[in-house]
């Protein structure tokens, strides 16, 4: 059979106008991602995959807009449909969950009324009975515990977790085709980030849903996605299917990343620590955006920001140094 993406961006490039111009948050980025298939998008703090996921939304928020590029998603270009166009995608073809789901609460209904309220914005048929077991089997199915008695509480009565888990059932009430986790277990503790993770695993097993899975984690990454893609600066500098980005990683900021977690850090140079600061918008460097902090780095590197190419099939990157044995050695 042939796999067919659900979604492909191209040269996608956000931008925010402020008082010293326009710059860009997200600047050329091409990704894609097949039904059923996991995309995890990494890279630390500022790098633009919030804008990024926003984007796909069409929630960017003004002064922030799509300046270029195309968002396919089954067909059509998200970038070009009308308000109430993308009102229907965002019910019922593409979910979205953020990092902190107190700010996507609200805190003054029940939990229970919210899923209902989520549930109803897709099916207006609905008797408010059938509602109500529709919503206390969505709690049941993101294996929150006493379902029918949680389903009147309130919030702020939920661990961060047992929130999160609200978060899912909500977005999953519209069974979309894709679901965007915006650092979706950030704020938890490791324990509830596995379970989290594990259930959105077998969500996923069960919906065929698609996922991209935004985290600055790349251990997170490493369990969960098919495809990876590093993002640095508004750009996808590294993009490869799961395993290889992290055996034979091939851009300087994804080793990096990689050095940065304690269980691969033990048999690594220490000086591939990333030193710094992802740059802002607007105090970008000249050539490649990552030179002023990678450990490689030659004159040349200031003068071209490189391009995202092949280093092995179906693994790219954007480092003239590429492939990496060499410059290591
Ligand atoms: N509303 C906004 N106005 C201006 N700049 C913004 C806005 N939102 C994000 N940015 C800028 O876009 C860049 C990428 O941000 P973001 O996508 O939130 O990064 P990440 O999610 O990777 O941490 C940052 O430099 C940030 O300052
Ligand atoms: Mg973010």
């Amino acid at each position: 059979m042939l796999v067919t993406d659900l979604l492909t961006i191209e040269g996608l490039r956000t931008t925010f106008q402020t008082r010293s111009g326009e710059v860009a948050a997200v600047d050329g980025v091409d990704l894609s991602i097949a039904r059923g298939r996991t995309l995890g998008i990494v890279g630390e703090s500022g790098c633009g995959k919030s804008v990024l996921s926003l984007s796909i939304m069409r929630l960017v928020p003004p002064p922030g807009r799509i300046a270029a590029g195309r968002i396919m998603f089954d067909g059509r270009n998200l970038a070009e449909l009308s308000a109430p166009e993308m009102r229907a995608i965002r019910g019922g073809r593409i979910a979205m969950i953020f990092q902190e789901p107190m700010t996507s609460l609200n805190p003054a209904f029940t939990i229970g009324d919210q899923i209902i309220e989520a549930m109803r914005a897709h099916d207006r048929t609905a008797s408010a009975k059938s509602l109500r077991a529709r919503a206390i089997g969505a709690l049941e199915r993101v294996r929150i515990a006493a379902a029918a008695r949680r389903f009147d509480e309130y919030p702020h009565q939920m661990s961060g977790g047992m929130r999160q888990r609200v978060m899912i059932a909500m977005a999953l009430s519209c069974e979309p085709d894709l679901l965007i986790a915006d650092e979706p277990t950030t704020a938890l503790d490791v324990t509830v980030q596995a379970q989290i993770l594990d259930l959105l695993r077998t969500l996923q097993q069960q919906t065929g849903m698609a996922i991209i899975l935004i985290t600055h984690d790349l251990g997170v990454v490493a369990e969960m996605a098919d495809e990876v893609a590093v993002m640095y600066a508004g750009r996808v500098v590294e993009r490869s299917p799961g395993p290889a980005i992290f055996d034979d990683p091939q851009h300087p900021y994804t080793l990096g990343l990689l050095g940065s977690i304690p269980k691969i850090e033990e048999d690594r140079d220490r000086l591939l620590a990333i030193e710094g600061a992802v740059p802002s918008p607007f105090d970008l460097p000249p050539g490649c955006r990552f030179h002023p902090r990678c450990v490689f780095a030659e004159p040349a590197c200031a003068e071209a920001d490189p391009e995202l190419r092949e280093i092995t099939v179906g693994h790219r990157a954007a480092c003239r140094l590429a492939p990496l044995e060499d410059a290591v050695g």
